[in-house]
């Protein structure tokens, strides 16, 4: 598929040192544009330069929230060659999104040829320092200029593109976590399955109270009884119990991770005993206290494989491994970078080659 190609006036400076890159903050030189519209679909996908977009102040994503996004990586490997990990689960999962916010089905061959074509332009901007990646943010917005609540007819796709380095300043340190216990951020027959602006927004009250405990994320309990876990901010959770390893069940309030469906087939593949099933908080507090909590990780995109080293729940501090990366977590974290950066091989077919 051939896509148009707006060259941009001036192109940036690529960042002079990689290693101080953090999430999120630089983007390249180009995006990906696509336009929908009811009755022609789909239509004039295009590269053009990175830049501020003109949009009505009435522009229904603006006011209703009907937007969906999504986020992956594009990893260089120590050849010099870039790779993507498993990019047709995340348009997959985009279009399960879509179908929540009714917005409009995108042919996910034609979204992944999009991003192919805009990486093969700003292949350069792929860092190559260890740790570092160049993330990718694809996300719809449904644009008409119209005030009154109902779908759109009228919708942009765009992919924007972020070298990056570690999500949490903290990189592989364990992260420290806190259990809330008043907010919830989804609830089943929700929309918490879905990667919508709204989740997100309706988690902020939440880190707030956790940063201002000097926690740096929080764990989200089920909307209902609030006893049950579901995940992290930005993360999937998994719990390593004696030798089961155990992650919250999929039940249509949280986030189908990518990286959390690519941990339990590496567990099973290893031989481990993996369960997706109801986990109350105070299982994991019973467990603790046998001694028999022995690892805490979350799983995510941006945050990788990240060992939770503190886990607080009302009054109780819960000191995970004495607050040290478990072998579990480091062989999953080796495992799952050697894969997407291409120095380990990759028995799944997980990685698509540029
Ligand atoms: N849960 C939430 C709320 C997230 O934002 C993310 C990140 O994308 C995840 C889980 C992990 O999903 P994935 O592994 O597909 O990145
Ligand atoms: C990702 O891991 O890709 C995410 O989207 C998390 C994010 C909200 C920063």
């Amino acid at each position: 598929m051939e896509f148009k190609f707006e060259k941009a006036a001036a192109l940036k400076a690529k960042p002079a040192d990689e290693t101080q890159l953090g999430f999120g903050k630089v983007f390249t030189d180009y995006m990906f544009v696509m336009d929908y519209d009811t009755g022609e679909g789909w239509h004039d996908g295009r590269i053009v330069p990175y830049a501020p977009i003109s949009l009505s102040p009435a522009s229904m994503c603006l006011h209703y929230g009907q937007e969906v996004f999504e986020g992956m990586k594009a990893y260089r490997t120590k050849e010099g060659n870039i790779q993507l990990f498993r990019p047709e689960e995340n348009f997959k999962r985009l279009n399960q999104s879509n179908e929540r916010l009714v917005i409009p089905h995108l042919d996910e061959t034609l979204a992944l040829e999009g991003l192919k074509a805009l990486l093969e332009v700003e292949k350069d901007w792929v860092p190559s320092a260890p740790g570092t990646s160049l993330y990718i943010r694809p996300f719809i917005i449904a644009v008409d200029p119209f005030l009154g609540v109902r779908p759109g007819d009228k919708y942009m796709f765009i992919i924007i593109l972020s070298p990056s380095g570690a999500y949490y300043a903290s990189g592989l340190n364990p992260v420290s976590i806190y259990v809330e216990n008043k907010y919830v951020r989804a609830v089943r027959g929700g929309m918490g399955f879905a990667k919508t602006g709204g989740n997100y927004a309706a988690s902020l009250i939440g880190q707030d109270e956790a940063h201002k405990q000097n926690y740096s994320q929080v764990l989200w309990l089920d909307g209902v009884e609030q006893k049950y876990i579901e995940e992290v901010g930005a993360m999937n959770i998994f719990f390593v119990i004696g030798d089961e390893v155990v992650t919250p069940e999929l039940q249509g309030s949280i986030l189908p991770g990518i990286t959390r469906k690519s941990t339990i087939e590496l567990c099973k593949s290893w031989g481990m005993k993996v369960s997706e099933r109801r986990i109350s908080i105070q299982e994991i507090a019973d467990a603790y206290d046998r001694g028999e909590l022995k690892e805490v990780f979350g799983t995510g995109t941006a945050a990788v494989i990240s060992p939770v080293g503190h886990l607080k729940w009302n009054d109780k501090v819960m000191e995970i491994n004495g607050n040290k990366i478990g072998a579990i977590s480091q062989k999953l974290y080796d495992t799952m970078t050697g894969i997407q950066w291409g120095e380990l091989d990759d028995p799944f077919n997980w990685v698509v080659k540029l």
